[in-house]
C-alpha cells in the first residue's frame, strides 16, 4: 500500500522562525504545544508544530546523519515528536535543497533519501525544505522534484513544503514537483509595507494554486507586535487593523496558515484575529477555489472566491492610507441582475448579517483595513 493523499486544504499551524530564529529548543516546543492546546489553537485547526533552521550540529555524524544539536533538543527529535504527537498535534521539521541551509546548518543535498529516511524514523510528519546554497548547475526543478521522490517513498505521510521564495519560475513546476505547498515570495517581516507587498505580488498568481499544492505567502506575522527573532524580522511591528487585514488576505488568498508569534503569550486581539472561524472556514473550504479580482483600484481591490456550499466569499482591501469607500457589483461576479437574484451578506469579521442586497454593494473601508463576507445567493423577485 502507498500512501495517501495529503494535505488537499492549506495547512495550519505554527512555524518557530519568525519570533525565534536560532533560539529555539525542546523546551521552547513543548511550552508552545501547551500553549496551543490549552489556548484552543489546535481546536481552530492549528495542527503542525514546525521547527524550523538551526535545530542540528553543524555537521552531520561519522555516518553522514543528521544529528539534533543536544544541547537544545537533549532528549532528540524522536522523543519531542513524541511529545507532539501524544497532545495531538503533527509533527514538523526542516531542511535545505542546497549543501547547508539558510543559516549555515548541514543541507540535504545528495542525502535526499538518508533524510527523508530519518525524518520518516523520528516520526515527522511535514518538511520544510529551503531553496539556499544550491551546487552550480543545479536549478530548483530538479532538486526539489529529488526530495519530493525520496518523501513520498519514505514510508511515512510527510508533507512536503517547498520554501521556492517563488524563484526559477516555481509556478510552471511546483504542481509536479510532489510539493504541498511552496513559499511564492522572499521573507516576510513584521511591518504593513511586507504585508502589503507579499499580497500584491500574489493577485495575478492565485490561478497556480490548488487543492493539494498551496501557494504559501509565508508564516503569519499576526500577534508579533515587532518581537521578531532578528531585525530583518522586527520591522517595527504592527496595528491589530493591519494585523487583521493580513489576516484576512491570506485566508482568501487560500494561504497555509503558520502562526509565527510567541503563542505562550497572545493578546486577546490576537486571539480574536486567529481564531476567527468564519474565515477559517473560508481558507479550509475543501474546493480551493483560486479568488478572482473584482475590482482593482490603485489602493483597494476586491476579491472573490467561491465556496463548496454555493456561498460567495468577497473581500474587501483597502492599502491606502485612509478610509476608502469599496464597492463590488455583483454583474462582475456573475451575477446580473436578470438573474433575480441577489446576496445575503454576512460580516465574517464583525460577525453580523447585513441583509439581502441587489445588485451592487459597497461599504467604507478603514485605512489599511479589510472586510470579509460570507454571501448566499437568494431569489430577490
Ligand atoms: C529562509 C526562509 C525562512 C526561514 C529561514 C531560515 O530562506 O525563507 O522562512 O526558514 O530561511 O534560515
Amino acid at each position: 500500500m502507498g500512501r495517501k493523499a495529503l494535505c488537499e486544504i492549506p495547512p495550519m499551524g505554527w512555524n518557530s522562525w519568525n519570533t525565534f530564529t536560532e533560539n529555539i529548543s525542546e523546551d521552547l516546543i513543548k511550552q508552545t504545544v501547551d500553549a496551543m492546546k490549552e489556548q484552543g489553537l489546535l481546536e481552530a485547526g492549528y495542527e503542525y508544530v514546525v521547527i524550523d533552521d538551526c535545530w542540528s550540529l553543524r555537521e552531520r555524524d561519522s555516518e553522514g546523519r543528521l544529528v539534533a544539536d543536544p544541547e537544545k533538543f537533549p532528549n532528540g527529535m524522536k522523543a519531542l515528536a513524541d511529545y507532539v504527537h501524544e497532545k495531538g498535534f503533527k509533527f514538523g521539521m526542516y531542511s535545505c535543497c542546497g549543501t547547508r541551509t539558510c543559516a549555515g546548518y548541514p543541507g540535504s543535498f545528495e542525502h535526499e533519501f538518508e533524510d527523508a529516511a530519518q525524518f520518516a524514523e523520528w516520526g515527522v510528519d511535514y518538511l520544510k525544505y529551503d531553496n539556499c546554497y544550491k551546487p552550480q548547475n543545479h536549478d530548483g526543478k530538479t532538486l526539489y522534484r529529488r526530495m519530493g521522490i525520496a518523501l513520498a517513498n519514505s514510508g511515512r505521510d510527510i508533507v512536503f513544503s517547498a520554501c521556492q521564495w517563488g524563484t526559477d519560475s516555481v509556478y510552471d513546476w511546483i504542481g509536479s514537483s510532489g510539493a504541498h505547498l511552496f513559499r511564492s515570495t522572499g521573507d516576510i517581516n513584521d511591518s504593513w509595507n511586507s504585508i502589503r507587498d507579499i499580497a500584491h505580488s500574489q493577485l495575478d498568481k492565485q490561478a497556480f494554486s490548488g487543492a493539494y499544492c498551496h501557494n504559501d505567502m509565508d508564516m503569519l506575522v499576526v500577534g508579533m507586535y515587532g518581537k521578531g527573532g532578528n531585525s530583518y524580522i522586527s520591522a517595527g511591528g504592527c496595528t491589530d487593523e493591519e494585523y487583521q487585514t493580513h489576516f484576512s488576505l491570506w485566508a482568501m488568498m487560500n494561504s497555509p496558515l503558520m502562526i509565527g508569534c510567541d503563542v505562550r503569550n497572545l493578546t486577546d486581539a490576537t486571539k480574536k484575529i486567529l481564531m476567527n472561524q468564519d474565515l477559517i472556514a473560508i481558507n479550509q473550504d475543501k474546493e480551493c477555489r483560486a479568488p478572482f479580482l473584482c475590482s482593482e483600484n490603485p489602493e483597494s481591490f476586491v476579491l472573490v472566491k467561491f465556496l463548496s456550499n454555493g456561498d460567495i466569499a468577497v473581500g474587501m482591501f483597502n492599502m491606502g492610507d485612509t478610509a476608502a469607500g469599496v464597492a463590488v457589483n455583483f454583474w462582475d461576479i456573475g451575477l446580473n441582475a436578470g438573474s433575480g437574484r441577489g446576496l445575503e451578506f454576512y460580516d465574517c469579521i464583525e460577525h453580523q448579517n447585513l441583509g439581502i442586497k441587489k445588485e451592487i454593494f459597497s461599504s467604507t473601508v478603514a485605512a489599511h483595513g479589510s472586510k470579509i463576507y460570507r454571501c448566499k445567493v437568494v431569489s430577490v423577485k
